[in-house]
């Protein structure tokens, strides 16, 4: 879910709209706003996405000066009118968005139905405005009030409340992303910046127990004892242009397009390609000279990016391990002093993620952050973060911070390789000489890709299978997980020598089978494609190879530059991003926003 919240001179409905639109990646099962003004809390809500809203607000216009929205993921309680939030008390004094789970809402909900209060929604939240009001009642200033019902609350959670008899806006956040922008004439709260960044590049990154009230003419933030805290107010780099679609028809598909400049980043000042070495200012040599194991987890596309790393690390001597962050707990690997814990995620908030880091973390692991997001709850949990600086992705379809991460961990690998087996691989410079190139090789796919002719000609199949061996199994996995959650059509990732062992079953003439080549052991997978050529299957070739066996067997070939083995899934992987979109769009898909998906998910 995402919130808004704003208060200023002028009107807010506008901004808050504009801002649950640039937040619909985290949900758009439904979405709403309550303003107050000069008269009472007004409210409007509606099923699906944030347009049907807009129409709403056209057809019963409401104003106010101060307000809050939501845009919703549903996690307790159907996708209706009733659960959509704001909520609100019996009175109609009070209204609340919230982000997150309220864990002992059953209990809350059980006292306060025999106190006499009723309940109109399933959802966990609505216990929190009548709370509100029961404190409101027994005297408690609104202030008071809102803390007081934010003390009885455990789980997860960023809330923001408006309250009748002051014009303010009151927010707390624990677990759940909140960010405070201090615009001219106004201030915002979001839980994420592309909600106003529009309207001001100064942000404050709360933290979670903090406590913020923002009135037209200045804000406080508190602690949960009421106590003054300062917290710094940063400039974010990014423009309100990066957070438009720039063009394109899709976000996804800006972002594809964005990747060069994106890895140029990642990698920027951070690679000696003339020794051959790695640069990074936290990381210096040395740094992991302790470390006998690495445990990376990550969820969806981010543990995709994890096993990666994983597969390049135990190749070169690196004892080296990937888990999905959400069984994490449940596998409970060995933890020592000596592990590293690397927690892999594009917006730092995967609830599953920062589980599986505490965990790690009290059984004494050292933690390492990779992540997109400037501030995010996981930069402050993990001991060390490494930015991957890829900007901001908006399409639920993760596609450049893969790219990213998976470049990010291979630098933060070539120095765990130095470090704990005490010497360069020898292919280092040609590694690091591979991955400063990584800008230009995957433009060059971007140039040349047939992938929409290839989409098209398969657009009516049963089926679509992904092979690889080593990293090219992740960029599999991936490139399935890619299909499957835009085109909505059947699509399933495997290790290339699996596929004999039973997934073969499946393999018809109308099941196109996707092989990437990395140039490692490239020979065994050219046997496995001609396994499922033997069953009519046609097959799709990802790889450098143009003009030997593999094109000449290749149904199709959708070609990458020659480069390091280890590197060459990530333009591999830009090929079947690129499959995925035109297979999406030729069906109609709504690209950027998945039925059932979204971007953020803060909840286990
Ligand atoms: C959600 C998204 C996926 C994403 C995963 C992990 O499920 O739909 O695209 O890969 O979360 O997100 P993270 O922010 O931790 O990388």
């Amino acid at each position: 879910c995402g919130i808004t919240a704003c208060i200023g001179e002028t009107d807010s409905v506008e901004p808050l709209i504009e801002g649950l639109q640039s937040l619909e990646y985290r949900g758009y099962d439904s979405a709403g706003i309550a303003v107050k003004g000069r008269s009472d809390i007004s409210l409007a809500k509606s099923v699906g996405e944030v347009s049907e809203l807009v129409d709403e607000v056209e057809e019963n216009p409401l104003s106010g000066e101060y307000g809050i929205g939501h845009t919703r993921w549903a996690t307790h309680g159907g996708v209706t009118d009733e659960n959509a939030h704001p909520h609100t008390d019996e009175s109609g004094r009070v209204a609340v968005v919230h982000n997150g789970i309220i864990g002992n809402h059953q209990s809350l909900k059980s006292e306060l139905e025999s106190r006499g209060h009723t309940f109109t929604s399933d959802t966990d939240t609505e216990v929190v405005p009548h709370l509100i009001e029961e404190e409101l009642n027994n005297g408690a200033t609104p202030e008071e009030a809102f803390r007081s019902a934010v003390a009885r609350l455990s789980g997860t959670y960023a809330i923001a409340a408006i309250i009748d008899g002051d014009e303010a806006i009151y927010a707390t956040r624990s677990g759940s992303p909140l960010v405070f922008g201090i615009g001219p004439g106004r201030y915002f709260l979001a839980s994420d910046v592309p909600a106003f960044v529009e309207y001001t590049d100064q942000v404050v990154y709360l933290h979670d127990g903090d406590f913020i009230a923002v009135r037209p003419d200045g804000y406080e933030i508190t602690d949960g004892a009421g106590r003054q805290i300062n917290r710094e107010v940063e400039r974010v780099e990014w423009s309100a242009e990066t957070a438009t679609k720039g063009g394109y028809e899709h976000f996804m598909l800006k972002e594809i397009h964005e990747q060069p400049g994106a890895l140029r980043n990642t990698i920027h000042g951070r690679l000696n390609a003339l020794d051959g070495t790695v640069e990074l200012d936290d990381f210096p040599e040395g740094t992991f000279s302790e470390i006998e194991e690495v445990q990376f987890v990550g969820m969806g596309t981010s543990y995709h990016a994890a096993m990666y790393a994983s597969n390049m690390l135990s190749a070169r001597g690196v004892p080296s391990y990937a888990f999905q962050a959400g069984e994490y707990g449940l596998v409970r690997p060995p933890v020592k002093s000596n592990t590293l814990v690397v927690a892999v995620t594009q917006s730092g908030e995967t609830a599953d993620t920062l589980d599986a880091i505490r965990r790690a973390q009290s059984a004494g692991a050292r933690t390492v952050a990779i992540t997109n997001t400037v501030g995010s709850s996981v930069t402050r949990e993990c001991d060390e973060t490494l930015l991957i600086r890829a900007g901001p992705e908006i399409g639920v379809a993760a596609t450049k911070t893969f790219c990213s991460q998976v470049t990010a961990l291979s630098m933060i690998g070539e120095r765990l390789v130095e470090d704990v087996t005490g010497g360069q691989s020898n292919s280092a410079r040609d590694l690091v000489e591979s991955m400063s190139r990584l800008p230009g090789h995957v433009q060059e796919v971007l140039d040349t890709s047939i992938a929409s002719a290839v989409a098209k000609e398969y657009k009516d199949a049963d089926s679509y299978f992904f092979i690889g061996r080593g990293v090219a199994h992740p960029v599999a996995l991936e490139g399935a997980l890619k299909f499957k959650e835009i085109s909505y059509e059947h699509a399933e990732g495997f290790a290339a020598s699996e596929l004999k062992h039973g997934p073969l079953a499946l393999v018809t003439p109308n099941t196109p089978v996707f092989a990437v080549f990395t140039g490692f052991d490239d020979e065994a997978t050219l046997s496995n494609m001609k396994e499922v050529q033997a069953r009519g299957a046609p097959v799709i070739a990802v790889t450098s190879k143009t003009d030997g066996e593999i094109a000449e067997f290749a149904d199709h070939v959708l070609s990458i530059p020659e480069t390091h083995p280890d590197m060459a899934g990530i333009p591999a992987s830009v090929q079947l991003q690129l499959v995925a979109y035109h297979a999406a769009d030729l069906l109609d898909r709504p690209i950027d926003k998945p039925r059932n998906l979204a971007k953020s998910v803060t909840v286990q």
